[in-house]
């Protein structure tokens, strides 16, 4: 996946971000509920904190720890910044973090690391910013996401486009591994959520900053029109057609 353009599909999307995210709030609201139960943390870091939904939630939380939101798009920082003065808002890569080596307890990420590219070298920079006995809670769409619309320009393209899939659960418990993490609780659910058609789920994509399906190209209108018949056909759900979203749920200790 090329980091730029990720970046910059989600610095365009970051004035509608909020308005179409309301499943991401749903699944953040289940990560902050888990790592609520956890002692108050003295310094907490959120990992692609986007436009700080999460972030803001813990501050007020816990108002007395050091709460930072890490993002690499300038855009969604910006509309972070507006929301909350009391929380340090660091421009940074989830792959080389710019801290020091153990200076938080709790690291938390919701729905970012699908796009950190080397999953292991991520986490490896998690493990080395976690103190001692420190935490990581982390959600990330899994392989599965969008699995209906994947197979829809499969079997409607006429040229050789490689689609931009997610890592599986097996990628990210390897990555775990390798990262040095041990014995990490991971749990996987799926949602379906229902569009009117393909282009509703694909404008939807493009608002939330994840319209970035193939490095190679587009597939051209005659080829979607037929992704979009055949989406149809083989997904349909309530008035129009399904979108399966998988979410990974990572919860480990250093
Ligand atoms: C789907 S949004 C999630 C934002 C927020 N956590 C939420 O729950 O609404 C993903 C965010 O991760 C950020 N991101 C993606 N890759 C990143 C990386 N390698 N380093 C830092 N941020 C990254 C994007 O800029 C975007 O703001």
């Amino acid at each position: 996946m090329n980091a730029t353009k990720i970046q910059q599909g989600f610095s365009k999307s970051a004035n509608t971000y909020d308005r179409f995210t309301g499943l991401h709030r749903e699944i953040a609201d289940k990560l902050f509920a888990q790592v609520i139960n956890e002692n108050t943390p003295s310094a907490l870091l959120d990992v692609g904190c986007g436009t700080g939904y999460l972030t803001v939630r813990f501050k007020e939380h816990w108002p007395q720890g050091r709460i930072v939101g890490l993002d690499f798009s300038p855009g969604m920082l910006e509309v972070a910044r507006c929301k909350h003065g009391g929380i340090d808002w660091v421009l940074g890569d989830s792959n080389n973090l710019p801290f020091s080596d153990g200076c938080f307890d709790a690291l938390i990420s919701n729905l970012a690391y699908q796009w950190a590219g080397d999953l292991s070298c991520a986490f490896t920079e998690a493990r080395r910013v976690l103190a001692p006995d420190g935490i990581l809670a982390c959600t990330l769409f899994g392989y599965h996401t969008c699995r209906e619309l994947f197979q829809s320009l499969d079997e409607a393209k006429t040229k050789a486009l490689q689609f931009t899939r997610l890592p599986d659960e097996a990628q990210v418990r390897q990555a775990l591994a390798a990262s040095g993490f041990e014995g990490p609780i991971v749990d996987v659910e799926k949602n379906k959520i229902g569009f009117n058609s393909m282009r509703e789920l694909l404008t939807w994509l493009k608002s939330i900053g994840a319209n970035n399906l193939s490095q190679e190209g587009f597939l051209g209108p005659e080829a979607m029109s037929r992704a979009a018949s055949i989406y149809h056909r083989k997904f349909p759900y309530l008035q129009g057609v399904g979108a399966t979203f998988e979410v990974i749920r990572v919860y480990v200790r250093k």
